[in-house]
């Protein structure tokens, strides 16, 4: 694909050297969090877009949503919307769903299977692979060549049946990344799993305030009681040592899987390439826990290749704005979409092993219990805090170097990307 036209336009230079001058000042103070400036400037946020999101490995779906050829769904993200399609060759693509002609979306339909996608404005029309096929009148023009003309493509990445895009056509080769965990995702064989629920919840608060309250959990002692009951997480580290410990020498004994207890550390610069993170850790529930449930007991029968329970969750990263958590029976897909300074959704998508049955072998409501009463608890105090950020009178107070440091690494390359700086960092040995 070609390159993407810049949206980002300084309203004036004022506008670029405030923004800059603001990068440079919120770095000289690194322990602090993010001044109001950050989630206010219309200049920023456009910046945030063209230099995070559009450079960024994105979420878009997951193969159970396209197992035809000719099976597809949007994808939507600011201004863009973009047809994630299966091809009859079995390729799955990311079509810009803008024609070649005059630009119309040639989609409308937010999921489907078809042969062709027609354009509604003046009729061209493209294959699922979205070469142009056909453009009336125009395409017996002298020196009209369809192959000039199909629909711009996004990159793609599919691994672990997720479904991953770029806008960026540079951007750093994420199958490549997504390697790197194969023996900790791969075991769940979410390629075969379905989605039992998503949900998507909209929250008045800018998506650095979202998605920073997912990096930390300093926050879940007060906000989230009944998460709170079973994941140490929240605790101190010299608590949370020796009960994670003990759940590593026995997590590949319990569940059968290979090397399950390793961790993977490439978060945020670290990242092998810009805006293509992985991470994945695994930490204990509270003795007597098997599952991320209203009581810890099992919810789903056993994903993939996993024998038993280790009392064990997995924690991921993929990409900077996507993350999961992997408990042995069910795991669970998060990702933050904005939409301008003022709000984002957080959608949430709950997976099972493909052939269980809704009814028969889980329940959905107690499927989705913890991490619908929790949200909701987030969604009030993200709304919270963003109604506090617009104060006048908001200064960031410090950041915690234990309870809040994966926000601070946050910051670290967000202010980096803003400034235009995409480099990565070599990982640090944990
Ligand atoms: Fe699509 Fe003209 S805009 S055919
Ligand atoms: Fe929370």
């Amino acid at each position: 694909m070609t390159a993407l036209n810049q949206h980002f336009v300084a309203d004036s230079e004022d506008n670029l050297a405030r923004m800059q001058q603001a990068v440079a000042e919120q770095m000289r103070d690194r322990d602090a969090g993010l001044m109001q400036y950050f989630y206010r400037s219309s200049v920023v946020y456009q910046r945030e877009l063209d230099n995070l999101f559009f450079k960024s490995w994105l979420w878009a779906g997951h193969v159970s949503q396209i197992p035809n050829p000719g099976d597809f769904f949007l994808y939507e993200i600011d201004q863009e919307s973009v047809i994630v399609a299966r091809g009859n060759d079995g390729q799955v693509r990311a079509l810009i769903n803008s024609c070649r002609h005059r630009g119309s979306r040639v989609c409308e339909e937010l999921q489907g299977n078809c042969k062709t996608f027609v354009c509604p404005y003046h009729g061209w029309v493209y294959g699922t692979d979205g070469a142009l096929r056909g453009a009336r009148h125009m395409d017996a023009m002298p020196g009209f060549r369809k192959e000039d003309h199909g629909l711009k493509q996004a990159r793609v990445a599919v691994r672990f049946g997720l479904i991953f895009i770029n806008f960026d056509p540079d951007a750093y080769d994420f199958n490549a990344c997504l390697e790197q965990v194969d023996g900790q995702l791969g075991p769940y064989h979410l390629e075969n799993a379905k989605i039992a629920h998503r949900e998507t919840y909209s929250v008045d608060a800018n998506w650095k305030i979202a998605l920073g309250n997912y990096l930390e959990c300093y926050h879940c002692e007060t906000a989230h009681r009944a998460y709170s009951k079973l994941h140490t997480f929240k605790d101190r580290e010299e608590v949370v040592a020796p009960i994670n410990r003990a759940m590593w020498e026995r997590a590949e004994r319990e569940t059968g899987v290979h090397d399950i207890e390793k961790a993977v550390y490439r978060m945020f610069r670290e990242a092998p390439g810009f805006g293509s993170c992985v991470y994945t850790s695994r930490y204990a529930l509270f003795d007597g826990y098997l599952s991320g449930s209203r009581d810890g007991t099992p919810v789903a029968p056993l994903m993939g290749d996993f024998k038993g329970y280790d009392g064990g969750a997995g924690d991921c990263q993929f990409g900077p704005l996507t993350y999961m958590l992997n408990y042995p029976d069910h795991c669970i897909l998060f990702r933050y979409v904005p939409f301008g300074n003022n709000k984002t959704d957080m959608e949430i998508v709950w997976f099972v092993n493909g052939d269980a049955v809704e009814g028969v072998d889980y329940d959905r409501e107690a499927l989705v219990w913890l991490w619908h009463v929790t949200t909701i608890e987030d969604k009030r105090i993200m709304q919270l805090n963003a109604a506090g950020v617009n104060s006048r009178f908001f200064e960031p107070g410090p950041q915690h170097p234990e309870f809040e440091d994966t926000p601070k690494r946050f910051v670290d390359w967000y202010l980096h990307a803003l400034a235009g700086d995409f480099s990565v960092i070599p990982p640090t040995v944990r």
